[in-house]
């Protein structure tokens, strides 16, 4: 057991940070966060967290460097408090899409953020469904990647859809979709995807069949909308029948709402790991909270108790409603098996 619990909310998600607060049934601690003229950054922690356990939820969603830099510096101000542990709890981790070298004299700015969290003194880091679960590996502190595969389970449940197919946007989320699907014992299909261009989506091809079966579009992010916009048009003309589409993180940059709200998708699902401004949320989004998981994630690291069967629970729950063996490739956390 730690020292006490205390949660610090940065300012780009602060009605996640007081949901998980009020589950965990305790007061947010108040934090002085503001700008000065010239744009620079100052917090100050308002009361005393000697020897506490503290929670700090920012995600770097959009404006991604601002609310990154403000969880540096509120890292920083806690550092120099002497609480026992600092956690990290980055719901949205942005940049993680930059993972790799592809073409000469590009930097690997995932891993560069990584290296800024853990320098400026977190113990830990949590966060939700990385766009790759090897991400983690940028991190040398311990880490906690949330899955949400059984939460988005009983929702698609909830529905009672028949004739599913779960279809991956591109080869990379291959996994994710595949990991759903055997859960929910329904087949899979993957979209052909290039990008030409950083930013441009271009889909060719479909493989497997989607022919008047109700799709559901699984990805990790919908940033600017074109790679989830331009799956449903090649997805359509393939013949399949309703399309729905479950993303973790709700980025929609430039053009996404105009592009979703184009698009023949039925209903969108995302969760709060961003907060969605008010003129953003149109009608076919629906939005699940990852508050419940996120409080119980924070009590049993606080307690010190494994999270293991929090998952064992919730796989068990929808193994009851499908009726059938739990698939044996399941992961408690930290992403799929490919
Ligand atoms: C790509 O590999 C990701 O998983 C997402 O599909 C992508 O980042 C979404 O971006 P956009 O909505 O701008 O196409």
């Amino acid at each position: 057991m730690q020292g006490e619990l205390k949660i610090i909310s940065g300012t780009a998600n602060k009605s996640l940070a007081i949901e998980v607060a009020k589950n965990l049934k305790i007061k947010l601690t108040p934090v002085d966060i503001h700008k000065f003229s010239d744009g620079e950054i100052y917090v100050r922690i308002l009361e005393s967290v000697r020897g506490s356990d503290v929670y700090i939820v920012q995600p770097t969603s959009p404006d991604a460097n601002l609310n990154l830099m403000e969880l540096l510096i509120t890292i920083d101000a806690l550092k120099r408090s002497s609480p026992q542990r600092i956690t990290a709890v980055i719901p949205y981790f942005g940049y993680a899409r930059q993972d790799k070298k592809i073409v000469a004299r590009e930097p690997i700015t995932a891993k560069l953020v990584a290296k800024m969290i853990e320098s400026a003194g977190v113990h830990r880091v949590m966060t939700f469904e990385l766009h790759v679960p090897q991400v983690q590996g940028f991190f040398d502190i311990p880490s906690d990647n949330l899955d949400l595969i059984p939460i988005y389970a009983e929702h698609i449940l909830n529905k009672k859809l028949k004739d599913l197919v779960f279809v991956a946007p591109d080869v990379g989320g291959a996994a994710r979709a595949r990991h759903l699907a055997r859960v929910l014992h329904a087949p899979i299909a993957i979209v052909d995807k290039r990008r030409p261009k950083p930013g441009i989506a271009k889909v060719e091809n479909v493989i497997g069949d989607v022919k008047n079966k109700t799709v559901i579009i699984i990805d990790d992010i919908i940033d600017t909308a074109g790679t989830i916009t331009e799956a449903v048009s090649i997805l359509k003309k393939h013949g399949a029948k309703d399309i729905y589409v479950l993303a973790t993180h709700p980025v929609l940059s430039g053009p996404a709402i105009k592009r979703l709200q184009k698009s023949p998708i039925k209903e969108i699902l995302v969760t709060n790991t961003i907060e969605i401004p008010k003129k953003k949320m149109i009608k076919k989004i629906k939005v699940i909270s990852i508050a419940p998981l996120l409080s119980e994630t924070i009590k049993r690291q606080h307690e010190g108790t494994p999270m293991g069967v929090v998952y064992d629970k919730l796989y068990e729950k929808v193994k009851k409603r499908t009726h059938r063996k739990p698939p044996n490739v399941v992961r408690k956390t930290g992403g799929f098996q490919a």
